[in-house]
């Protein structure tokens, strides 16, 4: 059975990003260690609904590649490409449109936030989740492990598969299921979820030049917590807390105690979260430097990529024109 998903490339990756989705992408690799089985994707379409700007789409498209491939995503054990490699996705999100009632899309709530987020409302926003669909569903994937707020978009792929099933009387198309990791909420410098739209982010990789004490005090000093002394009984399940498990969850279990009773201070706990974020991550900032040094090893894993992908695409996409009757000429869609 497949697994896929995708990630958009909006950003710097932050923590957010890494607990509630590449961490478990990169371990579920492991599951058959089989690349046909283990497919995850740069969704540069989708971005094109946010970023109007060819050099800085171009940037990030590449830069997220580069972070998953640092993070230990292994070309030999997962399919990793990026979505414009496969051009039978917007092919199918046509097909897969005339099989959907508007009112499903209408009822998207990531749509109505982005909207009310200043997002240009453009056809391209309230068809995302059809062509997010056409990339589950291409690909014939079963499991698509993502964050809470991309729950829904899943669910639409399943109804847009049981439509396209139905309205053209063939299973073409097998029903995904979503999948979260464990830590769904991952909380923000501010204590709600962290998001890039809410400006609570601590990023995995820290600008290049930025000392530890500039690190320090950019993103862990100011985390949020009440004024609580050293010696008062604190919330064990704060922000502070749920960080210190997510980066390391033997030294977490060891200080809870101490923190709930009281006796552990917030700024105590601050330094440990810092300590430990740099031991999961700060050797890592020499790998990256590597691999972004290295185009034509990034470009190589993604052209792989692409043609595993391509070559299940081709072969789905034939059975739905089929299934749907539309013709096309022998070699031209090769
Ligand atoms: N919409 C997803 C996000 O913003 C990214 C995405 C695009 C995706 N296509 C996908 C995720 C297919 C899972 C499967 O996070």
């Amino acid at each position: 059975m497949r697994i896929l998903s995708g990630v958009q490339p909006t950003g710097t990756l932050h923590l957010g990003n890494y607990f509630g989705a590449i961490q478990q992408h990169i371990e579920l690799q492991d599951l058959s260690g089989k690349p046909e089985d283990a497919f995850y994707f740069v969704a540069n379409l989708h971005t094109l609904t946010t970023v109007h700007d060819a050099p800085k789409l171009r940037a990030l498209t590449r830069d997220v590649a580069i972070d998953y491939l640092t993070l230990g995503l292994d070309p030999k054990k997962a399919t990793f490409f990026r979505q414009s490699d496969v051009p039978e996705v917007c092919e199918l999100t046509w097909f897969l449109a005339c099989a959907v009632g508007k009112g499903l899309l209408e009822r998207a709530t990531s749509y109505k936030d982005k909207v009310a987020r200043g997002v240009e409302a453009t056809m391209g926003l309230f068809t995302y989740p059809v062509l997010m669909a056409a990339d589950i569903l291409i690909y014939k994937s079963g499991v698509v492990p993502v964050g809470k707020d991309q729950q829904q978009h899943v669910e639409m792929a399943q109804d847009m598969a049981a439509s396209f099933n139905a309205a053209f009387g063939k299973e073409v198309f097998v029903r995904p299921e979503w999948r979260f990791s464990v830590a769904p909420v991952v909380p923000g410098t501010d204590g709600a979820k962290m998001s890039k739209s809410y400006n609570n982010t601590i990023p995995i990789f820290l600008p290049d030049g930025m000392t530890d004490k500039q690190a320090m005090k950019t993103f862990f000093a100011g985390i949020k917590t009440d004024s609580k002394g050293v010696d008062e009984p604190k919330d064990p399940n704060d922000a502070l807390m749920t960080l210190y498990r997510l980066l390391d969850a033997a030294k977490a279990a060891e200080f809870e105690p101490v923190y709930a009773r009281g006796g552990g201070g917030y700024g105590d706990l601050k330094k440990r979260l810092f300590e430990a974020y740099n031991e999961r991550f700060a050797a890592l900032r020499e790998k990256r430097r590597a691999i972004a040094g290295d185009d034509a090893f990034v470009e190589g894993v993604l052209e792989e990529g692409a043609k595993r992908a391509r070559d299940v695409a081709k072969r789905v996409m034939a059975e739905a024109r089929e299934a749907a009757g539309v013709v096309v000429a022998r070699g031209t869609h090769v």
